[in-house]
């Protein structure tokens, strides 16, 4: 059965936990699909794991839409969220309708996710024409030049008070639910108990309503996994050793047999 935005918010109800993950094109978004994950985001960090990037900064509306249209053919029953990248949301809540228009009405997905506070004004705006919305705080990529580095937020009791407001201001301006990215477990679960929204943690602990995890980095296909990352599989060992055997293959003309 399809996923829908009221059953993630009864799922919080009932302590169901959300299950995500990030895909980026059809062979890997049909197998998550497949397997049962609930929420598929297609991350602007598609820029760095699979653009080659070094940050989400360059990402581009284009590059996104050509992805999100990959994922949503291959899913049945995900619900699926498409970031908006850099700047394509910021500048005024009418260039937020432009850009989350496209995204919906070209590639069918459900819903975007817009980083930070500072887009409160846009989410109402968002949520007031029907376009849903995962709001995104603590480490928000997108900001990583002012932010210094990849490093946890929410650290000392002012910022914790301000990530606290933040996530308040985000639910009330309408958004459906908040992922938390890169706080402490402490102040996840406090915010988690205080929303009526389900929160989506990633490196924000056990208290968050649901996970998200880069998918590249739970298949070990990443030059580089954050600390709260989880590994489940090194896929990057055994395409390695399969491509070796076929290039040994190729080359003693093993492959193709008579
Ligand atoms: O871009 C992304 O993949 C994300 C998740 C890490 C939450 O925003």
């Amino acid at each position: 059965m399809p996923v829908t935005i009221p059953q993630l918010i009864q799922w919080k109800k009932q302590g169901r936990k959300i299950a995500a993950l990030t895909a980026y094109d059809y062979a890997i978004a049909r197998i998550l699909d497949e397997a049962g994950v609930d929420l598929i985001l297609v991350g602007d960090s598609l820029g760095m794991v699979v653009l080659g990037y070094e940050t989400t900064v360059p990402v581009t509306l284009e590059e996104m839409l050509h992805h999100a249209k990959a994922v949503k053919r291959a899913v049945k029953n995900a619900l699926v969220v498409v970031d908006l990248p850099f700047l394509t949301y910021q500048v005024n809540p009418e260039q937020a309708i432009q850009s989350a228009g496209r995204v919906l009405k070209e590639t069918g997905a459900q819903a975007v996710k817009l980083e930070g506070v500072d887009s409160v004004a846009s989410i109402k705006k968002l949520v007031s024409v029907g376009i849903p919305v995962l709001g995104h705080i603590g480490l928000t990529p997108q900001s990583i030049h002012q932010l210094g580095g990849y490093r946890q937020q929410g650290k000392t009791l002012e910022e914790a008070e301000r990530l606290m407001q933040e996530a308040l201001d985000i639910q009330a301006a309408g958004a459906f639910a908040i992922v938390l990215e890169h706080i402490p477990t402490d102040l996840a679960t406090k915010i988690s108990e205080k929303l009526t929204v389900p929160t989506i943690g990633i490196g924000a602990g056990h208290g968050c309503d649901g996970q998200v995890l880069v998918i590249n980095d739970v298949l070990g296909l990443s030059d580089w996994q954050p600390p709260f990352a989880k590994v489940y599989v090194n896929l990057q060992a055994s395409i390695t050793k399969a491509v070796k055997n076929y290039c040994t293959d190729v080359r003693n003309q093993e492959f193709p047999t008579q």
